[in-house]
C-alpha cells in the first residue's frame, strides 16, 4: 500500500495513542483519530509536502485568507466495516471530483484525485481500529481545503492546505433513524442561483446557522430552505437533499445551481429507478407538498446525505402550521432505501453500480 505513495509517514508513538470512545454512543463529529493527511499547495510548487502525520493543530497567521474571505471547501464521506471485517468506502472518487468542482468555483487548486484516494486508503488502513463495527456507526471522513496566504486584499490565495481528518460517528441526528421534525423557512434563504449554493463551501453552512438556531429553539431538527427569489420552491435541508413520494412518483428538486448535488441523492435516484420507481427531478413548491399531504397523496418525505444517510421526515412546520407526514412514521420506501444503501456500503450486498471501494 505504501510503496508507490509519495507521502511521508510520521506515526504517533504507541504510548501517545488516544483512548478510543465506545462505539455505542459516538454522536457525530466529536472524536478524532490519531493521524491525519496533510499536503500544501503553492503557485510555484503545486501540491507538495504530502504526509500522513499525527492529528495536530495548525499554526496559522491571523491574516490567513480563510479567516477573512472564506475560501474553504470540504467533503464528507464514510468508511464502513463489513461483516467480513473488510473496510469499505462509498464512491470516494466522486467526492474528490466534486471537491474539484467546488475548487473551480472558489478559485482554489484542483486536488490530484488518484493520489488523494491512495493516501486516504493508507490513512484509513493505519486507523483501521478506529472504524466502528456497531450497526449504524462508521468512520466519517472530512477532506478540507483552506486558503492560507497571510494577506488582506481580496483575491484568491496563492497558498493552500488540504487535509483529511477522520471521526468515528453514529447517527447525525439525535433522532437516529426516527423521523425528524423540519421547519420550513419562508423568510431566510440559504443560497441563490448564480451563487455558491451548489458548492460545498463553509459559507453556505455559516449562512444557515441563524435560521437553524431559531428552528432548534422551536423544537425542530432542521430547516427546509425555499428558493431565494419567490420563497416558494423547495431547495434542500442544508445537511441533506430532500425527496417526496407523491402517489407512485418520487420527486426531488432539480440541480439548478443553488442546491448541492449530493452523492446519496444520486445513489437514491439510481436505486429507486432500478426498482421501477418513477423518479422525477422537477421544481416542487411547498404549497404542492402541503396540499398533497392534505389530500393524502403525499406518502413520505425523506432527506438524503452522507451524514444524514436516509432521514425520514415526520413533521413539516410551515407558516405557523404543523403538518404531520405519514403519521409521523418512517415510510416504507425510506426504510427500504436505508437498509439497501447500508447493505451495499457494508459490502453485504451486490454492488451493481460499482460504488464500493475496498480499503487495503
Ligand atoms: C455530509 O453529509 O457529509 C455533510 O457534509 C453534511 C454536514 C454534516 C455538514
Amino acid at each position: 500500500m505504501w510503496e508507490d505513495l509519495e507521502v511521508t509517514l510520521e506515526k504517533v508513538d504507541a504510548q501517545h495513542l488516544k483512548d478510543k470512545p465506545s462505539a455505542d454512543n459516538l454522536g457525530f463529529g466529536q472524536h478524532f483519530t490519531d493521524h491525519m493527511f496533510l499536503m500544501k499547495w503553492s503557485k510555484q510548487d503545486g501540491w507538495h509536502d504530502s504526509k500522513i502525520c499525527p492529528y495536530h493543530e495548525f499554526n496559522l497567521d491571523p491574516a490567513a485568507m480563510v479567516f477573512h474571505y472564506g475560501q474553504a471547501i470540504f467533503e464528507g464521506l464514510k468508511a464502513y466495516k463489513g461483516d467480513d471485517n473488510q473496510l469499505y468506502l462509498f464512491r470516494p472518487a466522486d467526492n474528490f471530483e466534486r471537491m474539484n468542482n467546488s475548487a473551480l468555483r472558489m478559485c482554489m487548486p484542483r486536488i490530484p484525485v488518484d493520489k488523494v484516494l491512495k493516501s486516504l486508503k493508507a490513512l484509513i488502513y493505519l486507523e483501521k481500529d478506529w472504524v466502528p463495527d456497531v450497526e449504524g456507526a462508521s468512520l466519517y471522513i472530512r477532506p478540507t481545503m483552506i486558503a492560507v496566504d497571510p494577506f488582506l486584499g481580496v483575491r484568491p490565495s496563492e497558498t493552500y492546505y488540504f487535509f483529511i481528518i477522520l471521526s468515528p460517528v453514529g447517527a447525525y441526528y439525535a433522532e437516529g433513524c426516527n423521523p425528524t421534525k423540519i421547519y420550513v423557512s419562508d423568510e431566510y434563504v440559504r443560497a441563490v442561483k448564480g451563487g455558491v449554493g451548489h458548492v460545498k463551501t463553509a459559507g453556505n453552512y455559516a449562512a444557515s446557522l441563524y435560521m437553524s438556531e431559531i428552528a432548534k429553539k422551536e423544537g425542530y431538527t432542521q430547516v427546509l430552505w425555499l428558493d431565494a427569489c419567490e420563497h416558494k420552491y423547495i431547495e434542500e435541508v442544508g445537511t441533506s437533499n430532500i425527496f417526496f413520494k407523491i402517489g407512485d412518483q418520487l420527486v426531488t428538486p432539480p440541480l439548478e445551481g443553488s442546491i448541492l448535488g449530493g452523492l446519496t441523492r444520486n445513489s437514491v435516484i439510481t436505486l429507486a429507478e432500478s426498482w421501477g420507481i418513477d423518479v422525477v427531478e422537477r421544481k416542487i413548491s411547498i404549497d404542492e407538498v402541503i396540499e398533497a399531504n392534505k389530500d393524502g397523496s403525499l406518502k413520505e418525505i425523506f432527506g438524503t446525505g452522507t451524514a444524514a444517510v436516509i432521514s425520514p421526515v415526520g413533521e413539516l412546520f410551515y407558516k405557523g402550521e404543523s403538518n404531520i407526514i405519514n403519521n409521523g412514521e418512517t415510510g416504507e420506501l425510506s426504510a427500504r432505501l436505508f437498509s439497501e444503501l447500508q447493505a451495499i456500503q457494508n459490502g453485504q450486498q451486490d454492488d451493481p453500480h460499482k460504488w464500493v471501494v475496498r480499503v487495503g
